[in-house]
């Protein structure tokens, strides 16, 4: 007799099919335990009697379809996340960035901005910024708007002051701010050379001789062939010798990948293109 898939699981996999159908947006390589976790919480937030019902509804309606985006795509970043990555990329990976006339900086899955944001203070600190062009990519538009201006919460403020101490910061962190309300909005000059674009790691295709690819907490999401998919896309877009950044919980070491990449600063996963 042959195994029965539970009627969620079958629900929850006619509902990413139809989501590729419908909008080619594909969650079909996403990890499974969690993608299942994140669908029923969106049923239950979203008011829906089951996930087939979820599924008309993301059909029929757009609306309903960005809503339910926000639920699959985890919209959730901080500056400075993870101080000792930004440390390192400032210490070991800003010095060789140097050596180049121009800098091209892809960050990958860049959610509302604070990633990039974060860099681009990193980079005007280390004098590179003004010669470093940053593609920021994201499939989550609604993300990718609230990246583009550049305002974060004001209650935010005071951890992200303290993860840009540790990670070596060399000003006042309100230096790069003002304070309105309840939002900081960060000095849009930071941003000047910042492309924010629509890019999918599991659908598109690579960015050519970037000197250093951050994505960080993206891979994470992704089953084994996925990560492979994209860890494909970064070592054809890196440069001879480019840098590549990951999560804390993230690592090129099971990946098809491993000997494709050295290890530069281990802890921090920062990895480089092996020649
Ligand atoms: C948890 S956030 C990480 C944000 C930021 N990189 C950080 O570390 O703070 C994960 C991001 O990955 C994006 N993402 C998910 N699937 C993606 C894909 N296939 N291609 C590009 N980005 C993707 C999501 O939209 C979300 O913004």
């Amino acid at each position: 007799m042959s195994a029965h898939l539970a009627v969620h699981d079958i629900e929850i996999r006619l509902l990413i099919e139809a989501i590729f159908l419908r909008y080619g947006h594909d969650f079909r390589d996403y990890a499974q335990a969690s993608l299942r976790r994140r669908i029923l919480q969106a049923q239950q937030r979203m008011d829906a009697a089951s996930i087939t019902a979820l599924q008309e509804r993301v059909l029929h309606d757009p609306d309903q379809f960005a809503q339910l985006l926000q639920y699959l795509t985890v919209p959730v970043s901080e500056m400075f996340r993870d101080p000792a990555y930004f440390l390192a990329l400032r210490e070991h990976v800003v010095p060789i960035l140097h050596t180049y006339p121009s800098v091209k900086v892809w960050v990958a899955g860049c959610s509302t901005g604070e990633e990039v944001f974060s860099l681009a203070i990193l980079l005007r600190e280390e004098g590179l910024l003004s010669r470093t062009q940053i593609y920021a990519t994201d499939i989550n538009p609604a993300s990718l708007e609230k990246a583009r201006l550049g305002i974060f919460p004001l209650e935010a403020i005071r951890g992200y002051t303290a993860n840009y101490q540790r990670a070596g910061g060399r000003s006042a962190f309100s230096d790069y701010y003002t304070a309105a309300y309840d939002a900081a909005r960060f000095d849009p000059s930071l941003c000047a050379d910042v492309i924010f674009a629509d890019h999918s790691l599991a659908t598109d295709s690579v960015f050519a001789e970037t000197q250093l690819v951050s994505c960080r907490n993206v891979l994470i999401y992704f089953n084994r062939e996925l990560q492979d998919r994209a860890l494909g896309l970064f070592h054809e877009s890196l440069s001879h010798r480019g840098f590549l950044g990951l999560g804390s919980k993230e690592s090129i070491d099971f990946s098809g990948y491993s000997n494709r990449f050295d290890t530069h600063a281990r802890a921090e996963r920062i990895y480089r293109k092996a020649t």
